[in-house]
């Protein structure tokens, strides 16, 4: 008898969060098409489309074998026709024409390279798109109608599309982190993101900024940034305060305190000390009260923060974002209102958000 290639339905469960999903998997030709896809569907601000070919892309990483068949499809969850179809052309074909299609399209290549800039997203790109821009020189000449931050990321796009190295994010983690002890002695750094899930290489350093006292964290930020600033090491920031407990904002970003930054680093192993280069960093304070929540959140994916939300919420009955792990009942009744959005939590009182558990 020859033993079954046929996956158990239970190796693979619905939601992404309960699988695992390791960074080498076994199906990347398959996944690289899909996930092309969805980055085609979300530039076309169709979020539905990109989402479902984002979670069949998610479920093949999880696969512990390289598909072979269709046949084997049958026990991944959330595979729709469209997903199978591509499917079927990389497993016959070796490509998908309509996957390379997309990639060889003006309007997919523009509008990867658009947002790839510092400070423009899709409605951004796509309005650039719409107007006839197409190259960075374009969008040099249309200066005086970019942001601040924009500016700043078209200046330093060659450094800033350069990937991050994990030994370079250690070393600016370091470098915070010592900065941060000079104004609170107690003060923790943590490296989260993509290098926290095991990523050799990054698009920014995200690091987590926190105080085994709770409230102390507050007196944080602003004086590091400004530290960091005086001393030459910022080319670019841009703080926002904390607005957790205020009526949340119709993004779903979290409500911490933070500071979008392009740091100035010297560049490790090069001979001369003024060699330095642009960092995208990502500085963001949490209370320790929610520093389990933060941390959980700002390690992603993304894709997992939202399978992880999803599943809170439709099998547990609970709301979780990067502040908590709410009982959406027990904040009803005492006066704080739902919002909706994966990344916000409650609108109400501080009092009212105390969470639910740890
Ligand atoms: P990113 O830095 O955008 O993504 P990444 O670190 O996974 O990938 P890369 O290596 O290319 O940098 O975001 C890091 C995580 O933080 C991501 O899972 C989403 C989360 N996040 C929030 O929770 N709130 C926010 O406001 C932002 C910007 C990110
Ligand atoms: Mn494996
Ligand atoms: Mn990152
Ligand atoms: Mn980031």
């Amino acid at each position: 008898v020859t033993p079954s290639k046929e996956p158990d339905p239970a190796v693979l469960p619905a939601y992404g969060c309960q699988r695992r999903t390791p960074l080498a998997h076994h199906n990347a030709m398959l996944t690289e098409a899909l996930e092309t896809l969805a980055r085609d569907a979300a530039f076309g601000g169709d979020e539905t489309r990109s989402l479902a070919f984002t979670r069949a892309a998610s479920a093949l990483k999880a696969l512990p074998w390289r598909l072979g068949s269709l046949r084997d499809l049958a026990a991944l969850p959330g595979i729709g026709k469209h997903c199978r179809r591509v499917i079927q052309e990389v497993l016959e074909d070796g490509s998908s024409a309509e996957v390379e299609a997309v990639r060889r399209s003006e309007q997919y290549r523009t509008m990867q390279l658009f947002t790839g800039i510092f400070g423009v997203g899709t409605r951004t790109a796509a309005s650039w798109y719409q107007e006839g821009l197409r190259t960075l020189a374009d969008l040099r000449a249309a200066g005086p109608r970019l942001s601040r931050q924009q500016q700043a990321g078209l200046q330093y796009w060659e450094d800033l599309a350069t990937p991050v190295t994990l030994a370079e994010a250690e070393a600016i983690r370091e470098l915070v982190q010592a900065e941060a002890r000079r104004i609170l002695p107690d003060a923790t750094v943590t490296l989260v993101g993509g290098f926290r899930r095991g990523k050799p290489t990054g698009h920014d350093v995200d690091l987590l900024l926190s105080h085994p006292e709770e409230g102390r964290e507050q007196a944080l930020l602003g004086p590091l940034v400004a530290s960091l600033e005086q001393q030459g090491l910022l080319l670019y920031q841009q703080r926002q305060p904390n607005t957790f407990g205020q009526e949340p904002s119709s993004s779903s970003m979290d409500q911490f305190e933070r500071c979008f930054a392009i740091a100035r680093l010297a560049l490790p192993g090069a001979g001369d000390p003024s060699a330095r280069r642009a960092t995208r960093v990502d500085l963001v304070v949490a209370p320790r009260s929610q520093f389990a929540f933060a941390l959980l959140g700002w390690t992603g994916s993304r894709h997992f923060e939202r399978e992880l939300r999803r599943f809170a919420g439709r099998q547990r009955g609970l709301a979780l974002s990067s502040h908590g792990l709410y009982d959406p009942q027990r904040v009803r009744t005492r006066g704080g209102t739902l919002w909706g959005g994966w990344g916000a939590p409650y609108a109400g009182t501080r009092a009212a958000l105390a969470p639910f558990c740890c």
